[in-house]
């Protein structure tokens, strides 16, 4: 059984964010072996990041501010796979949203969610959406997702058939997309671009920071500074060596600074 927790993102509870959401998770719900939760992001104590980076240098037990950000991380720790569903407001993720991934801004530096599926929703009333569906699929990355590309709604109030029909079709599509991945291994080889990405950050960070800073310190308990990847998993002769060079193109570029 795989749970599943959507976190929503649009203030009105019935919404097209939350029919899509629901219509998905229905969609999932019939392939017989998944458990799903939706939450509310507007229903949970979220405050506005005040940028002190405390989070990031000292850790995220030392951010000032006291709100519902560990027992939604708790809910991400605690499932499978996550969606995350927001409302395309003003061409971006409404305001909730970004306060959300504002809160989650440290685990973009230490990604914390590897193994897990990650898709996204975006509802819209006519235009933009494409680009935050991207957007929210590079941000699944980032926080150590596995990522299925996203969906995009559009449909105007109230609903035309015609809209109702492709909202099913592009969702029966997405559930289907999603239902592989979660069966596939939870941690597969990583892409060149991830190796790369990995590779880089963990050698500009052991040289670059020392044992004061909490992505130091993240890194090196993690076994990070040594190992392939950020979980074991098979990596071949070849992309041992591509790895190998990234580490060192970082290196050089770190003296090319020093010097
Ligand atoms: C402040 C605001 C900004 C919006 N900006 C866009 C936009 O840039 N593009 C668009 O297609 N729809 C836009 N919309 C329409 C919403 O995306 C659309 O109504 C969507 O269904 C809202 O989600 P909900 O039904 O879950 O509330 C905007 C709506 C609001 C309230």
């Amino acid at each position: 059984m795989k749970i599943i927790t959507a976190f929503v993102a649009s203030a009105r509870r019935r919404g097209l964010t939350y029919v899509a959401t629901r219509q998905f998770l229905d969609n999932l719900q019939s392939f017989g072996d998944v458990q799903s939760e939706i939450l509310f992001l507007s229903e949970y104590n979220l405050r506005v990041c005040g940028g002190c980076k405390r989070c990031f240098l000292r850790g995220e037990e030392c951010c000032p501010l006291k709100d519902d950000r560990d027992v939604l991380i708790e809910k991400m720790m605690t499932s499978d796979a996550v969606v995350f569903a927001s409302p395309n407001y003003s061409f971006q993720v409404s305001a909730i949203m970004k306060t959300f991934l504002d809160r989650l801004g440290f685990v973009f530096h230490r990604p914390r969610f590897h193994g897990k599926t990650f898709t996204n929703i975006v509802a819209q009333g006519i235009y933009g959406g494409g680009k935050v569906v991207k957007y929210l699929d590079f941000v699944g990355g980032g926080l150590g997702f596995n990522v299925v590309e996203g969906s995009c709604i559009t449909a105007l109030e109230p609903m035309a058939e015609k809209d109702r029909l492709k909202m099913a079709e592009a969702l029966t599509r997405h559930a289907k997309r999603f239902h592989r991945q979660l069966l596939k291994p939870t941690h597969p080889a990583p892409s060149i671009l991830q190796l790369m990405a990995f590779r880089m950050s963990r050698t500009s960070m052991k040289l670059t920071l020392g044992e004061d800073n909490r992505d130091y310190t993240y890194y090196r308990d993690h076994g990070w500074f040594d190992s392939d990847y950020y979980y074991p998993t098979r990596v071949g002769p070849l992309k041992r060596a591509v790895g190998a060079t990234f580490d060192w193109m970082a290196a050089r570029r770190f003296k090319q600074m020093e010097a």
